[in-house]
């Protein structure tokens, strides 16, 4: 039996171990290496970008060690809050009471720490810590503003800031900030390749001294769909499907793959998303134009545009073209939707997502492509519809 249970080899959501993966930046150097140059520059402010669930918050946690970083959200910012106050409360500085210093000379002595913007830098820089504020597209941009100027002062006095943001967006309060410029150091994280994806499954699968083919790692490499976490979350559950903690288990047979890519998406809740998309727009009561596909009943232009993301192989994005040849490969009757009403249908579809909260976020329609901006949202559209 293997010492090593499954759930501490595979780590979908936390921050892995033995399946840990280094991968290579620009140039030859790793994201950790680049990073640790990072905040070791005095003065600087560190911008990490990179698509959702893509590894920022872990890259953070490894280099800096869960020990010395605190991590806050940009959603745990509201308009009128003290940002200060906040994050010395987070780093665990005792609110304006009075604490004991025992380790100085003269014997015991009381030390009164408000928590003012300065005696945060001070305990930060004391104890080595390094503040990591994670999505910070969430919070508002006047919210951002202000953080931006409250750090453009701090990093001068020595005090040690990640900031971690989705790529192109909100982070431009950081980036374009002209008092920020040149004292910020850019880490943007690009895609996964398949070939990084798979060396978590071999990594993981020796750690618990169990066989898998080529064949199966490919095939799990390709639904991952450039996402480690998903890759993470498929291993984990071959491994509770498999009983690999409990029984003997030396191999995982090729066929059982399928079958827990259907079971990963029971920890997926996208139904209520996927439905809203395939209602659209209001229409007002008008009836819409349907087509004759394989189904069993003709879809509507929504309809289509999620069926089409969901054929092989899976993409994170589609321009338009190729969106406009998948829908045409699904219709099966005479009559075609033109790209004319494609694009409208695509408009009204964003705005609908625009208009809802974020967790709507699973595809945009932007420069005549779609994307597909979260991985799990079309893994579950592929393997979750029965
Ligand atoms: N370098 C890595 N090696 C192995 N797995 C990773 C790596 N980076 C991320 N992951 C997996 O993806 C999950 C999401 O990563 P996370 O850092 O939370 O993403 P982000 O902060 O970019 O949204 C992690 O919990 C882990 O399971
Ligand atoms: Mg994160």
């Amino acid at each position: 039996m293997n010492q090593k249970k499954a759930q501490e080899v595979f780590s979908p959501g936390g921050l892995p171990e033995s399946t840990y993966i280094t991968r290579q930046a620009k140039m030859g150097f790793t994201y950790e290496e680049r990073l640790n140059q990072a905040l070791n520059m005095s003065g600087y402010l560190t911008s990490i970008s990179g698509q959702s669930k893509i590894g920022k918050t872990v890259l953070c946690e490894k280099v800096v060690g869960l020990d010395h970083l605190i991590e806050v959200s940009g959603s745990d910012f509201l308009e009128k809050d003290d940002i200060w106050r906040k994050i010395g409360t987070k780093a665990g500085m005792p609110n304006n009471a009075e604490i004991t210093n025992n380790a100085c000379r003269s014997g015991s002595m009381k030390e009164s720490y408000l928590l003012t913007k300065e005696s945060v830098i001070e305990y930060f820089k004391e104890k080595e810590l390094v503040l990591l504020l994670d999505d910070f597209h969430y919070a508002d941009s006047a919210m951002q503003n202000h953080m931006a100027q409250q750090f453009k002062d701090a990093i001068r006095k020595g005090f040690k800031v990640i900031i971690a943001s989705l790529p192109h967006r909100s982070d431009d309060a950081i980036r374009t900030n002209p008092d920020l410029q040149g004292r910020i150091n850019i880490i943007d994280i690009e895609m996964w390749t398949k070939e990084e994806l798979k060396e978590i499954p071999k990594a993981g699968f020796k750690e618990l001294e169990v066989e898998i083919s080529k064949k199966a790692i490919d095939k799990l490499a390709e639904e991952s769909i450039c996402s480690p976490h998903l890759m993470q979350l498929i291993c984990l559950n071959i491994c509770v499907l498999e009983k690999v903690d409990e029984l003997e288990v030396n191999k995982i047979k090729d066929e059982i793959l399928e079958r827990s890519f259907k079971f990963s998406t029971l920890n997926l809740n996208y139904s209520q998303i996927a439905d809203t998309i395939k209602q659209g727009k209001n229409s007002r009561g008008k009836s819409r134009k349907t087509f004759r596909t394989d189904k069993v009943k003709d879809l509507d232009l929504y309809e289509l545009i999620l069926e089409s993301i969901t054929i092989d192989p899976p993409q994170t994005k589609l321009i338009l073209t190729e969106l406009m040849s998948r829908i045409n490969s699904l219709v099966k009757g005479e009559e075609k939707p033109t790209t004319k009403s494609l694009k409208e249908y695509l408009k009204n579809l964003q705005e609908v997502l625009t208009s809802k909260d974020r967790s709507y976020e699973v595809i945009e329609w932007k420069d005549d492509t779609l994307f597909i901006l979260e991985p799990l949202f079309l893994f579950f559209l592929r393997w979750g519809a029965e």
